[in-house]
């Protein structure tokens, strides 16, 4: 077997980036691992992704951002008197990565970072010259005082290699004490507020906790329904999918190249089911109420989440509500929360469920989140009213003062 021999790169410690993360597949896990007296030993959120470079056969370089399908997190474990704690990920067909830790007296380290990939993967290193399993791994070796939370907002960008890691939204920490989570927090250097070269005056730096973590939106995709008579619904939309099983919350962004659209429609109640690779299907039904209302009512799902099957639904669901024979909308974020360990993000929302003429959306109801408009009367309102009370509390004390004037007369 052919294993190329790729040492690791020493020395390369974290580097930071101050670059917006494009377009690029991401994961965001949490975790909360607990020994065998079902406490608490180690905490972890932590979003991630990579980009992998790779030599084809005709001697080109191609790079692969791998997705994160069939998670799974075996072999992360608490540790034992030899081994310190571990969090391992695997994740696609072809990849793993793991982070270990380990404690001194008054510190502990995040020991090292690990990724491992299987270039005979065609499916996804396609016209990869070498064949085998790649292992990179780095010593980042980062100090914590025991008992505190390590948090990092910024973007941590680990090179490896033909590997890059970008890291972001981390908060962990190993060691938990008596099963409880530490309150005190340890800020990565990137996080602290930056210092000038010589303060001479004190001036107060925004604190950088507060930069929100970068979580990267959805691609929108466009969803149709036929029948006999051409396009009866259309739902255009980004997808965000959060499961939560066993305290692990998964964060999957729907990627609508690969998901497909099927559905019915009757005059009472329409269908859309979406299908995907980890998607076994995702059905969204809608019904008519009050015999002018359109309205989501039910929510159908079966996905693979760490080579498991994860399946619930809800049927008395009531979202997206607006006039037959108009479209909803809803640019911003929205929740839809079929249970509590399911819920769907939904981005730049668009969906005609009913009375779809030619192919095309009819007028659009926007959901109040989106309408700003309502906001100007309000402030104009609260203004004028606010004027007309100091009108008349003046109005009272001028009148009060001539009374007082007459009397002393
Ligand atoms: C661990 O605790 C959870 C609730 O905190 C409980 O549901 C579960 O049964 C416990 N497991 C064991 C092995 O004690
Ligand atoms: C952590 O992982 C690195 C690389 O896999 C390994 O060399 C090291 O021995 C591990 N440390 C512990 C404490 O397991
Ligand atoms: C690497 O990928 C090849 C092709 O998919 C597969 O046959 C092989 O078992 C994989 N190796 C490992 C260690 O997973
Ligand atoms: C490299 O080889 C692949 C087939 O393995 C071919 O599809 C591709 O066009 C080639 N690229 C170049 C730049 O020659
Ligand atoms: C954990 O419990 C021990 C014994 O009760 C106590 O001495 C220690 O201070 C506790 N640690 C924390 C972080 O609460
Ligand atoms: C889907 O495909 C289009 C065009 O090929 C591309 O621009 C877009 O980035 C892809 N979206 C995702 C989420 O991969
Ligand atoms: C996912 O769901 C959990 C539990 O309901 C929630 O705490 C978390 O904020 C959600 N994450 C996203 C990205 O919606
Ligand atoms: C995946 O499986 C492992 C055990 O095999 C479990 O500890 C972990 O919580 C699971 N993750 C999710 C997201 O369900
Ligand atoms: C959800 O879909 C499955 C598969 O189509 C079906 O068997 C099940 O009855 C559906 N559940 C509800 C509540 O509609």
């Amino acid at each position: 077997m052919l294993r190329p021999g790729l040492s690791p790169v020493q020395g390369l410690g974290f580097v930071l980036l101050c670059l917006v993360l494009g377009a690029s597949q991401s994961y965001a896990f949490e975790l909360d691992l607990k020994d065998s007296k079902n406490a608490t030993c180690l905490y972890a959120k932590w979003q991630m992704n990579f980009n992998i470079s790779y030599e084809t056969i005709n001697k080109t370089t191609k790079s692969v951002t791998p997705g994160f399908s069939n998670v799974t997190y075996k072999g992360s474990s608490c540790g034992d008197d030899e081994n310190g704690p571990k969090i391992a990920v695997q994740f696609g067909s072809a990849f793993s990565w793991s982070v270990n830790f380990t404690k001194k007296a008054s510190h502990y380290l995040i020991d090292s970072i690990s990724f491992s990939y299987n270039t005979s993967d065609n499916t996804v290193f396609s016209g990869a010259k070498d064949k085998g399993i790649i292992n990179v791994s780095d010593s980042v070796k980062i100090e914590i005082p025991l008992n505190s939370m390590f948090k990092c907002n910024s973007l941590l960008t680990l090179k490896m290699n033909d590997v890059v890691q970008n890291y972001w939204g981390v908060v962990v920490q190993a060691f938990v004490e008596n099963g409880t989570v530490s309150k005190k927090e340890f800020l990565c250097d990137e996080d602290k507020p930056s210092t000038t070269v010589t303060p001479v005056t004190h001036t107060t730096v925004p604190s950088s906790t507060t930069t929100p973590t970068p979580k990267e939106k959805p691609g929108v995709g466009t969803y149709l329904v036929r029948n006999s008579n051409g396009t009866c619904l259309l739902a255009t939309m980004g997808l965000q999918l959060n499961i939560t099983q066993d305290k692990v919350t998964s964060v999957i962004n729907v990627n609508p190249n690969l998901t497909d659209s099927t559905g019915s429609c009757s005059p009472q109640t329409s269908q859309l089911r979406l299908n995907g690779s980890t998607i076994k299907y995702l059905d969204f039904v809608f019904a008519v109420k009050n015999e002018n209302r359109f309205y989501l009512k039910e929510v159908n799902v079966s996905l693979l989440v760490n080579d498991s099957v994860f399946s619930i639904s809800n049927t008395n669901l009531s979202y997206w509500d607006a006039p037959l024979g108009s479209s909803y909308m809803c640019n911003k974020e929205q929740t839809i929360s079929v249970s509590e360990a399911f819920q769907i993000n939904t981005f730049d929302l668009r969906v005609q469920p009913f009375s779809v003429i030619e192919g095309k959306y009819s007028t659009a109801q926007e959901c109040p989140l989106d309408d700003d408009t309502i906001l100007i009367p309000i402030i104009v309102g609260a203004g004028l009213s606010g004027l007309i009370i100091v009108i008349v509390i003046a109005y009272l004390i001028g009148r009060r003062k001539s009374y007082a004037g007459y009397q002393t007369l």
